[in-house]
């Protein structure tokens, strides 16, 4: 008896480990999507209630957001998506933009080699050859179980019976509005005003995805709408040709796979630098008892920040293009590299940024990007991000085929190792040429617990994606939250350069800020900063589904 009551407190303490927290987000039996708006989950979530599987559900997702988040939603842009299906097959799809075959690497600088301003951010110039409807096409030619014109004609109808704009939204577009009517003249469909409560209707839109409907993906790429979309582009001074829309190929890639304790965590790989930063943060944090520190302390700030630092890093100098650059993978994921990367660390002081090798790049990206989590009744699996780069992208709005175009050639280095108008350095890695994909963030990642689904998670937020995500996987994983409690908690924020923990401004208190800045960390807690837009999904111990939409967006999980 005595011996019992000397390890009651041990017992209780492996039982409250192995009880995970219970959920207080949205919970569904079977399937679910979480994403930036609820007309795109519901529609993706409908597709996969009439029986089509999550394949057909990214279809229908990723096309009605285009439909009702333009801001982030689009056929003008690109992104990534990792899939695990039930029987645990895992893959990614890269259908980033890519560089147009005119392009070279000094294309944004002048006759005396400076960055000519705005050419890479802002109208026509700035638009790299979108990589979306090849995406979700060769997703459905591979995976899909329903005809494209199932799961495409509610997201026809969304367009042309229109999308009513959020509180959100109204501040967004009330925000943009001038650079709209800047990039497009005063007669735009956006030189108007809305409010909350109005209907935006995209019958151009509508007409546009009739075409892909009926075609495939040369309803997009060849014929009347390449023709329009490349000589719209080439009329307002950009590089888009209609053999560069005919020659877009989405590409298959082996995702990044690696353990963390005991999950595995499976994300994506290069052009996208998420799941190899991932990795190495992932690892340079596993020698040590992260859950004992407790959620945001000072300790696992520490040591979140310092393997961070040390991560993004090496991100600026090594990663880029994987069809064009050599990145030596084997030795930045060993055990024995990341082990001598954190050497040096201590929880007494700083490491200073400029004491970290390659200390010469820093990365200042957009946040204006989207993702969705969906799990179908048979526990197939996506994680998919994509994104037009900057909040509508160029801005540049393709009036007569209805979406906007991105500025994704901003995520090159326009000149490797000398900071553009944004403070924005890249690498050699990442420098332009024809048909190169850029550099991205973007971090669809998918994590499985004992063999089994466990979560599906991403979140837009440009270089800060990669910190979102890790976050909220450590915030279940080691701190035990529930799916929408580890979305909703406060997050911070290190990308090695500049040398500054950002934090939002909820959730961190007076006493813990003072005692990192006294140990040498620079600290940002900005007024009104919001780090990433997380939607995910976790599976419970009964196999129901738990939401986690971000409380930071309009963001809305939908599920049966
Ligand atoms: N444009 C943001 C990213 O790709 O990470």
């Amino acid at each position: 008896m005595r011996k019992l009551i000397l390890f009651l407190p041990f017992l209780l303490f492996i039982h409250c480990k192995k009880q995970p927290a219970p959920p207080t987000g949205l919970v569904t039996e079977k399937a679910m999507v979480v994403s930036a708006r609820v007309e795109a989950s519901r529609i993706g979530s409908e597709i996969m209630e009439k029986g089509g599987n999550a394949f057909d559900a990214m279809v229908a997702t990723e096309m009605a957001l285009a439909v009702a988040y333009p801001f982030a939603g689009n056929l003008g842009g690109g992104g990534f998506m990792v899939y695990r299906k039930q029987n645990g097959e895992i893959g990614g799809l890269d259908y980033r933009e890519k560089a147009p075959l005119s392009a070279h690497k000094d294309m944004y600088l002048d006759s005396l080699g400076n960055v000519v301003p705005d050419m890479s951010t802002v109208g026509a110039t700035a638009v790299g050859v979108p990589g979306t409807v090849a995406g979700v096409i060769e997703v459905h030619e591979k995976f899909g179980s329903l005809p494209l014109s199932d799961i495409l004609t509610p997201v026809i109808e969304l367009a042309k019976r229109g999308v009513i704009v959020t509180e959100k939204q109204e501040k967004r577009l009330e925000n943009y509005k001038e650079r709209f009517v800047k990039v497009n003249g005063d007669s735009t469909k956006f030189a108007s005003n809305f409010k909350a409560g109005d209907t935006i209707k995209y019958p151009e839109l509508a007409a546009t995805l009739q075409k892909i409907m009926e075609q495939g993906r040369d309803g997009f790429y060849k014929g009347e709408v390449a023709q329009k979309l490349a000589d719209f582009i080439q009329e307002k001074g950009g590089f888009i040709t209609e053999e560069d829309l005919e020659r877009y190929e989405a590409k298959w890639r082996q995702p990044v796979v690696f353990n963390y304790k005991d999950i595995k965590i499976i994300s994506m790989s290069p052009p996208s630098s998420g799941g190899v930063t991932m990795n190495q943060i992932f690892k340079m944090m596993e020698p040590y008892k992260v859950s004992r520190y407790g959620h945001n302390s000072a300790k696992s700030i520490q040591l979140f920040t310092e393997a961070s630092r040390r991560a993004y890093a090496d991100r600026n100098y090594f990663l880029g293009d994987p069809d064009f650059v050599d990145i030596p993978l084997d030795v930045l994921l060993s055990d024995a590299y990341l082990t001598e990367r954190m050497a040096d660390f201590s929880f007494d002081k700083a490491t200073l940024s400029s004491a970290v090798s390659h200390g010469e790049v820093e990365i200042v990206e957009s946040s204006e990007t989207t993702h969705y989590s969906i799990v179908d009744a048979s526990g197939n699996a996506i994680s998919a991000t994509t994104t037009l780069n900057g909040g509508y992208g160029s801005k540049l709005y393709a009036t007569e085929l209805g979406f906007f175009l991105n500025n994704e050639m901003d995520d090159f280095s326009s000149k490797p190792g000398v900071p553009n108008m944004f403070g924005l350095i890249g690498a050699e890695a990442n420098s332009i040429a024809a048909e190169k994909r850029m550099l991205s963030s973007m971090t669809p990642t998918i994590v499985e617990k004992d063999g089994e689904l466990y979560m599906v998670v991403g979140t837009p937020g440009g270089s800060t994606i990669i910190t979102a995500v890790a976050q909220t996987i450590l915030n279940v994983y080691e701190f035990n939250f529930s799916m929408q409690d580890a979305v909703n908690a406060p997050r911070f924020h290190h990308q090695w350069l500049p040398d500054v923990i950002t934090f939002e401004e909820e959730g961190f208190t007076e006493d813990l800020l003072t005692e990192l800045k006294e140990k040498g960390y620079r600290i940002y807690a900005g007024r009104n900063r919001i780090i990433g837009k997380v939607d995910a999904v976790r599976v419970l111990s009964d196999g129901k589904l738990e939401g986690g939409a971000d409380k930071r967006g309009d963001d809305t999980a939908v599920g049966f």
